[in-house]
């Protein structure tokens, strides 16, 4: 069993770059499969989320193959039009396929994506957009066969502003005749940074990054060489772990007008944060004080991707901090392993009282989830003593290295391979 091991209590130092956004990627991967050239994606992140998109992406008949951190894929050999339902439950935003795979080929089969460690994650308004689009959609014992002979486009109105959805339509709309219009669509930047993908494919899509994004599909498109965005998750994660340490840290390739709720959070909290154009520098000496709720929103309000991190940050603070999660079901997951180490934190549905403690010390606690994961190793950077974290393989779905990373920040921290427990 592999865990990640860390030393507490060490004020962090140094420079990182930030790895290529793993919700960027992901994405971008599915609309490769729109054109049947060549594309290669440059800082796209080893992630385990990456490589089950990779099997999908072989399973379908298309190569894959990474050169650096580049990630070559040429689509040429698309010879399936169904992902089998193993694939499917390795990763449950595969549902992004469904669109990409319809407009390539007409139709398409593949599994509800299960539910995953946030709560059920129902995929309804994907499929509401795809049958006004055109698709004829059966459910037949956990398989969707999904026929899409010829897309229309059309207005689209999302009942609720979703990622998955905005991108899954935009993609399904690249292969309908006439104009499609995503109405309420998300406005995180991974949809702008999709849609550029998108438009150096030869795509003609804009809006992306406002509520209206609008796709004139069936432009026949071409391979590309594209750079995926800086992931700004990641970089919350490591300004909340220099928050939680202490120190000064520089991370390179930041964009702060992606993060700025956080940023803004940290600032409040005690934090000296300095952006330049693509790096984000932040210094913390005196200790942590509570901010006002934090309250997680579609984009541009707080990031819920951000909430677990922040609020292991601020475990070690001065004063109460609110906590509403307003995106998912099931997303204090981390608080009981916090509490663990000492943070004192009251859940009661949606809400999460921190009340800051002096001091947290080392513990043995265990990922529930990604995010949840990283917030345990920003809590054990302020610890007194040697956490061990295990569930390292939840981390490892969003983050390149995290302890690596860490520890170039001068973290004392390390994954170790322990023998499976009895
Ligand atoms: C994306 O998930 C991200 N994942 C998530 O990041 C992120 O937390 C989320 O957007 C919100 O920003 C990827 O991009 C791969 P949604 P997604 O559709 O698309 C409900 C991480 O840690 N909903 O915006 O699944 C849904 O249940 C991950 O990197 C419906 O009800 O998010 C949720 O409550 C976690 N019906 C809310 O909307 C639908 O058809 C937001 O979901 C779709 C969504």
């Amino acid at each position: 069993m592999t865990q990640i091991m860390v030393r507490g209590a060490k004020a962090l130092s140094g420079s990182i770059a930030v790895q290529g956004a793993k919700n960027s990627a992901l994405p971008i991967l599915a609309a490769t499969l729109l054109n049947r050239g060549e594309t290669v994606l440059r800082r796209c992140p080893r992630l385990r989320d990456v490589d089950a998109s990779v099997r999908i992406l072989r399973y379908l008949g298309c190569e894959a193959r990474w050169e650096g951190d580049a990630l070559t894929v040429n689509t040429a050999g698309l010879c399936r039009s169904e992902i089998s339902d193993a694939l499917m439950r390795e990763m449950r935003s595969s549902a992004i396929f469904l669109g990409a795979i319809l407009a390539r080929c007409g139709q398409a089969e593949l599994s509800y994506p299960g539910g995953c460690e946030l709560g059920p994650r129902p995929i309804d308004l994907h499929l509401a957009g795809l049958r006004e689009l055109g698709t004829d959609i059966r459910e037949d014992g956990g398989r969707l066969v999904c026929a899409a002979p010829r897309l229309a486009g059309r207005e689209l109105i999302l009942s609720l502003p979703s990622v998955g959805a905005t991108e899954n339509l935009m993609l399904a709309a690249c292969g309908a005749e006439g104009v499609t219009s995503i109405c309420n669509a998300a406005r995180e930047p991974e949809i702008e940074d999709l849609q550029n993908y998108l438009c150096a494919c030869g795509a003609r899509v804009c809006g992306a990054g406002t509520s209206t994004v609008t796709v004139e599909g069936g432009a026949p498109l071409h391979g590309c060489e594209y750079t995926v965005m800086p992931d700004r998750i990641a970089a919350a994660t490591y300004l909340c772990a220099a928050a939680a340490a202490g120190g000064e840290i520089c991370l390179t390739g930041a964009r702060e007008q992606h993060l700025a709720t956080v940023t803004a959070a940290l600032r409040e909290a005690g934090c000296d944060l300095r952006a330049e154009k693509a790096r984000i520098v932040l210094r913390r000496t005196e200790p942590l004080r509570a901010v006002r709720p934090i309250r997680t929103a579609p984009y541009p309000g707080f990031p819920t991707d951000a909430q677990a991190v922040l609020m292991a940050a601020l475990a070690r603070s001065r004063g109460a901090t609110v906590f509403e999660e307003n995106i998912f079901t099931n997303r204090f997951r981390h608080v009981d392993e916090l509490t663990r180490m000492g943070a004192d934190i009251r859940v009661s549905g949606r809400t999460a009282v921190v009340t800051g403690a002096e001091r947290l010390h080392g513990a043995a606690v265990r990922a529930a989830d990604l995010r949840g994961g990283a917030a345990l190793c920003v809590a054990a950077l302020a610890a007194e003593g040697e956490t061990a974290v295990s569930g390292v393989e939840h981390i490892d779905r969003g983050y390149e290295d995290l302890a690596a990373e860490l520890r170039a920040l001068g973290a004392d921290i390390f994954r170790a391979e322990r023998p499976e427990a009895e």
